[in-house]
């Protein structure tokens, strides 16, 4: 199976999920393939809260009401895809940019769902550079700060955020305790936030393989 192919497949396995209700939705072509299974349920749910811009067209493409966050209480499910998964849950995200909204909306719902191809399962995080999400006027500030944690910082060219942020792609990082260095790089002053997502960890994975979709939860 090509890992398209996986990614169609974790986003169908992932719409047995859906019961109804408001649901959080995420950013990147898995994501995406998520959206367009969701489209087909779309009656089940009373809207979506999106986790970009990107994301809310494409709900709004397939006439599924976005939902503005502030105006939910309670949701029962995130689904996002991630650059990197471990077995503990834990996950860098945000090759996409969209890091900071992911994680707000992942804060409000009750169960993270991650749907992944199984190329993103990895043992240790950081061989795919982390993004962090910076206020423009601290990116030299933020990056020696980043460099002195030991990682290699790099301005990701050309690019905004939809919060009007930059992101700095942090190469060469061993991630040994992702909770720690996640707290650590968010309270450097001008982080917005990080693509570490391992104080609040996934709850599910779907992973994508050859042999089928595996569930799996945190060891
Ligand atoms: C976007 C993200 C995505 O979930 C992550 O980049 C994975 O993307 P894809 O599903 O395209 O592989 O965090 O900010």
């Amino acid at each position: 199976m090509t890992q398209d192919e996986l990614k169609q497949a974790v986003a169908r396995a992932a719409v047995e999920y859906v019961k109804g209700g408001i649901i959080g939705v995420g950013t990147g072509s898995t994501a995406n393939y998520f959206i367009d299974e969701l489209a087909k349920v779309k009656g089940r749910i009373d809207g979506a809260v999106a986790s970009s811009e990107a994301t809310a067209q494409r709900l709004r493409g397939h006439g599924i009401d976005v939902v503005d966050l502030n105006s939910v209480a309670s949701m029962e499910i995130y689904v996002d895809g991630a650059d990197e998964i471990t077995k503990h849950m834990h996950m860098i995200k945000g090759g996409g940019g969209a890091l900071t909204r992911e994680k707000i909306v992942a804060a409000v719902a009750k169960k993270f769902i991650c749907i992944a191809d199984e190329s993103k399962l990895v043992g240790m995080l950081g061989k795919f550079p982390l993004p962090v999400e910076v206020i423009p006027m601290a990116r030299s500030y933020v990056a020696r700060e980043l460099v002195a944690l030991g990682g290699n910082p790099a301005l990701r060219q050309g690019f905004t955020t939809d919060n009007g942020n930059v992101i700095l792609d942090v190469h060469g990082l061993t991630i040994m305790n992702p909770v720690e260095l996640e707290n650590k790089i968010n309270s450097i002053v001008g982080v917005v936030t990080n693509g570490l997502f391992a104080a609040r960890a996934a709850d599910v994975l779907l992973l994508g393989t050859s042999a089928g979709v595996q569930t799996m939860k945190a060891e």
